[in-house]
């Protein structure tokens, strides 16, 4: 229905694209459009207590704070994601939230990233299926998710304005896949928009990236939500996609708007447009339940979460789990004040709160406490460091809690150093000389230095993990849950290893992503560097042998995918959870990439002794790659090796595959080379008939002269030796430059209509 029929002016329009004080919308009922609550995400629902002026980081009611993304990627677990989701949407449904802010799916491109915490993975693949199932879980509830902060939002350094300088494979394959997984797989209603620059372009108003891609290629069907204060021109927001300014802008952007579409800057079909949207998100969060939600339920599903993602790094001779009769030394401030949550907008109040030191007391009789180290004065304290040592001597078991403080990681601030605080390091070291069976537990929102693992005979990493982590720290320590999760994130030996080191957090306002598309592992595995601890990487206390693996190729009717099985025993003497990685090489060579990537998972619980035959399937265009010139998705024919493996590096079986799909021809276009132009059958045999005819027929056809130069005739006959070594020398020679060579046979206005000419033709081969 036409927004002019229920007499809305410009001015009353753009005031309901625009929040209406920090978190709500304004609502029209005569436009039919609701007025929308919005609250972050991802990790629960902070809904702010009171007064919503200002940026509201204080208050907010209780929910259940459920383990950080960091820690839920490390699951590799869809099934919890969307559990998770589901309970996190039920919370907010029950708050009258209409768009829970998340989940976070920016790419970890260097350890340093201060959010990132708040995000999944280096891989988009992981990124991509986990955020899709939290995305399902939400909008279960009715609730509206919204991935963010789309796109290449990878550095807290000038957030709000640093200039991302990266090429459009990249763009594609590392920081867009798993907002297009998402979008394409669970629909999300709202998508937030970031604070950056692309390539000189504000994320939040880019048409190329909100409208050609996101809408055109994807789509998406909802409402683009700017990330909280991204945008600076609201007409050119709006003009490029963004349906919705947040929080509200003291009337800026309404002014902005009315000016633009008083100016022509802005149809008025685009903002009617935007209207529909925020209509139609108003529709469907209607139907939220608002019913109770079940606090302890959550409080163990937080558990349970938690529990699945915590890595055991390191577990010489099975020194883990501890047993619970012998006595146990727990050292260090962090089992008793824990680093559960990440610092900024993803901050929770939690329903309740466990610690390590109370749940480890409460089932371990004779169990022990010393600080070791202090969280409020960072210095070493030769006293506690003292204390510790001397329990860790009096006991039959150590475990010492060491992780990052909270200043270390949040919102707002990329970390400088992956060490860990100098007190927990001293006290570390004294530790360990007495007592080299050490148990390390490490609480952190990203990736630190471990050289010290060495001189540990354990390392467990249990993340940020929620307000249940304490809990969830005992059940696995104790043997009660067997670790199963898998780093989603590469642990360098030294940050200059890193893909980013160099290139960032960049200077003058930009960064350059040189790095390109090795990022994380890709990276690792490609310049042949020795991680610390690799991606997928992570043990048990059972062990899994992999067997009868098959690969074949499965032509349905959206194209070519890839069938894997293969048979996976859980061969020690206690039940477990595998996660099952499949890695593929390509050997086709024909354009450069990664050493190789993750093209699919499946984690798997199996008992004792039990087997079990798993398939795997890789989707049509899982094998593609992005290609630059043609701007499309292309899959190369030859040789992949596909790696099944326990980790990136731990690579159990391989097999080849034989992809006979056709070469991928991109047109010639009147700016392609020579080489590029010889390589098209179409192209290279429209050209063969120009050398060929020389000056032929009136001017404007292939083959004739420019006018005014000199015609010049077929030339003589050319040997295939003459013609190879012609083609090294001119072969980057652009076709429509081929004119400005003396008695050339075609001038630049005939390399453009010689490649509509390939274009025709190459049409008619196939039919079109
Ligand atoms: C953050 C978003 C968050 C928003 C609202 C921004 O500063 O980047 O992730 O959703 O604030 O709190």
């Amino acid at each position: 229905m036409p927004f002019e029929d229920h007499g809305l002016d410009p001015a009353r329009k753009a005031a309901l694209l625009t929040g209406e004080g920090m978190w709500q919308t304004a609502g029209s009922a005569e436009a039919g459009i609701r007025a929308l609550t919005l609250t972050d995400g991802p990790h629960g629902v902070r809904l702010a207590a009171g007064d919503d002026a200002g940026p509201a980081l204080g208050e907010s009611r209780p929910a259940t704070c459920f383990p950080a993304e960091c820690a839920t990627a490390s699951s590799w677990d869809p099934e919890l994601l969307e559990e998770l989701g589901r309970a996190a949407g039920r919370e907010a449904a029950a708050y009258g939230v209409d768009v829970l802010l998340g989940p976070g799916l920016n790419i970890k491109r260097s350890p340093l990233g201060g959010r990132n915490f708040e995000y999944f993975s280096e891989d988009p693949l992981l990124t991509g299926a986990l955020g899709a199932a939290w995305t399902r879980g939400v909008q279960s509830c009715r609730v509206a998710a919204s991935p963010k902060h789309f796109a290449a939002n990878n550095q807290e350094t000038g957030r709000m304005t640093v200039d991302v300088i990266v090429d459009e494979r990249t763009v594609r394959e590392i920081y867009l896949r798993a907002f297009e997984t998402v979008v394409k797989e669970a629909g999300p209603w709202t998508v937030m928009a970031a604070y950056n620059r692309i390539n000189g372009f504000h994320a939040a108003q880019d048409p190329w990236l909100l409208t050609r891609v996101l809408r055109g290629e994807w789509g998406f069907d909802g409402v683009v939500v700017s990330d909280w204060g991204a945008v600076t021109d609201r007409a050119a927001a709006l003009a490029a996609g963004l349906d919705l300014e947040m929080p509200s802008s003291s009337g800026l952007g309404p002014r902005e708007l009315v000016a633009g579409l008083e100016a022509g800057l802005v149809s008025p079909e685009d903002v009617d447009a935007s209207l529909d949207r925020m209509r139609e998100l108003g529709r469907r969060t209607a139907g939220r339940t608002g019913e109770a939600p079940d606090f302890p339920a959550h409080d163990a599903l937080a558990r349970r979460a938690a529990a699945a993602s915590m890595v055991l790094l390191k577990n010489d001779a099975g020194l883990l789990p501890f047993t619970p009769g012998a006595s146990l030394a727990v050292i260090g401030e962090l089992a008793r004040t824990p680093r559960y949550q990440g610092s900024g907008s993803s901050r929770v109040n939690p329903t309740r709160l466990s610690t390590p030191w109370s749940a480890l007391s409460e089932r371990v009789p004779q169990a022990s406490f010393s600080p070791g180290y202090s969280l409020q004065d960072l210095a070493p304290d030769t006293e506690l460091i003292e204390e510790a040592v001397r329990a860790a001597a009096g006991a039959d078991q150590v475990a010492l809690f060491l992780g990052l403080p909270d200043a270390a990681e949040t919102e707002g601030l990329d970390r400088s150093t992956l060490q860990l605080p100098e007190a927990q390091l001293r006290l570390l070291d004294a530790v360990a000389r007495t007592r080299p069976d050490v148990a390390v537990i490490l609480a952190n929102g990203s990736v630190v230095d471990t050289a010290w693992a060495a001189d540990t005979a354990a390392v467990l990493e249990t993340w940020l993990p929620g307000q249940a982590g304490g809990d969830a720290v005992a059940d696995v320590l104790l043997g009660d849950v067997n670790p199963s999760g898998k780093l989603a994130e590469t642990f360098p030996r030294r940050l200059e290893d890193t893909p980013a080191y160099g290139n960032f957090p960049g200077e003058a306002g930009q960064v350059r992503y040189g790095e390109g598309l090795l990022v994380g592992y890709r990276w690792f595995d490609t310049r042949k560097l020795e991680p610390a601890f690799p991606f997928g990487h992570g043990l048990s206390y059972t062990d899994f042998s992999y067997s009868d693996l098959t690969v074949s190729v499965a032509e349905g009717a959206g194209g070519t995918g890839v069938q894997v099985q293969l048979k996976l025993t859980n061969s020690g003497a206690v039940e477990g959870a595998e996660v099952v990685q499949l890695y593929v090489a390509s050997l086709a060579g024909t354009a450069p990439r990664a050493e190789q990537e993750l093209r699919g998972f499946q984690r798997v619980s199996l008992g004792p002794g039990e087997s079990r035959t798993l398939s795997l399937e890789l989707p049509p265009g899982s094998l593609a790659r992005f290609d630059p010139v043609t701007r499309t998705w292309v899959t190369d024919p030859g040789t992949y090796e596909l790696r099944a493996g326990s980790s990136s590096r731990d690579i159990r079986l391989t097999a080849a595959l034989e992809l006979t799909v056709p070469v991928p021809q991109p047109l010639p276009t009147a700016s392609s080379t020579l080489a590029e132009w010889m390589q098209h059958p179409v192209g290279a045999a429209v050209l063969a008939e120009v050398f060929a005819a020389g000056a032929a027929s009136g001017p404007g056809s292939p083959g004739a002269p420019a006018p005014g130069a000199p015609a010049v005739g077929a030339p003589g006959p050319v040997s295939a030796d003459q013609a190879a070594q012609m083609l090294t020398l001119m072969g980057s020679l652009p076709l429509e430059r081929l004119g400005r060579f003396p008695g050339s046979p075609l001038s630049a206005d005939q390399a453009t209509q010689l490649a509509r000419l390939v274009a025709e033709r190459a049409g008619k081969e196939q039919g079109h």
